[in-house]
């Protein structure tokens, strides 16, 4: 496939080869020189409707190993302010003769949308609350790297599942790998009928966390609660935010995840997200790097062989 849309069309197959690519990719990115000539000649345009400090960076500095050229729109600044629509935006970038547009938008659909207007290959770099590809399959790598399987865990994601895309990603990759996902989230932040998804739900966090290998915190979502139940914080750390005694609740070796950004004190608890021991958050920043320059890889040899088969090579 030319895009890479979601997690959910996605087969074991080919998430493995992903993922074993992105391991390469790591060793490459430790070695003093960093830079590889792949993408010469390519041009990646970073295309963020939504704040990002994490995916926009990791891409450009993915692209940019590669050999790419990386140009960072900034919507702020851009003809989006004029009125300009999300499609007119896409078509303008499109006759530029792009080869990789990476899109982050806060409408659920609208990179499937734009996809749909351009000849370039599409990276979904998270719409609205449907599905941000990348961040599960970094979450993937490092699980794999550092347990050394997927198949078999439990995971539970835990916190405003409702709004959040990371979790319907994670939710895919992890179930179709063969792990056993848990959902854990307060009733007004869990969606209704998950179960048809193959996870397990509990509204009681202690409940959620027995035995469970990998523990991933989500953050409240608050820019995509209006006129919803916004919780008080102090309450929500109590019931839900993860700290060392709700912790020893899971295997005693589980390991701690959150995509970030994370809001210390609101859904994890501070020294535990700086506890080398048991928490991934760093892992997770470096293996988003090594797994974007594994998707940008694939999706330009893609583009190569549908321009050979154009062209009748
Ligand atoms: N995890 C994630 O998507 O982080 P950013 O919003 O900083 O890109």
């Amino acid at each position: 496939q030319r895009h890479l849309l979601g997690i959910a069309e996605r087969t074991s197959d080919e998430i493995s080869f992903l993922l074993d690519l992105a391991d390469r990719y790591v060793v490459q990115n430790r070695l003093p020189g960093k830079k590889l000539d792949l993408l010469s000649g390519r041009t990646v345009i970073n295309l963020f409707f939504e704040s990002s400090t994490r995916t926009r960076t990791s891409f450009e500095l993915a692209a940019k190993r590669l050999g790419a050229d990386v140009i960072n729109m900034s919507v702020s600044t851009s003809s989006i302010k004029k009125g300009e629509t999300l499609i007119d935006t896409a078509m303008t970038l499109n006759a530029m003769r792009p080869d990789v547009l990476v899109v982050r938008h806060p409408d659920s659909g609208a990179v499937q949308l734009l996809s749909e207007k351009v000849n370039c290959a599409v990276i979904n770099g998270g719409d609205g609350s449907h599905e941000h590809p990348t961040q599960a399959l970094l979450d993937a790598l490092t699980i794999r790297r550092r347990v050394g399987r997927l198949e078999g865990l439990t995971v539970a994601i835990c916190g405003d599942i409702l709004h959040s895309r990371v979790a319907r990603s994670n939710i895919h990759l992890l179930t179709v790998m063969g792990a056993h996902v848990r959902l854990i989230a307060p009733p007004t932040l869990m969606p209704s009928s998950v179960e048809r998804l193959g996870v397990e739900a509990f509204t009681d966090m202690r409940a959620g966390l027995q035995g469970v290998d990998i523990v991933m915190m989500l953050r409240l979502q608050t820019e995509r609660m209006q006129g919803n139940y916004v919780p008080s914080i102090r309450e929500y750390f109590r019931f839900y935010g993860l700290d060392q005694e709700k912790l020893s609740l899971a295997k005693p070796d589980a390991l701690v995840m959150h995509p970030g950004p994370m809001n210390r004190g609101v859904e994890i608890d501070s020294e535990l997200a700086d506890d080398l021991d048991r928490s991934l958050i760093r892992d997770q920043v470096e293996m988003g790097v090594a797994v974007r320059m594994a998707c940008l890889d694939v999706l330009t040899r893609v583009l190569r062989r549908d321009a050979e088969t154009e062209a009748g090579v």
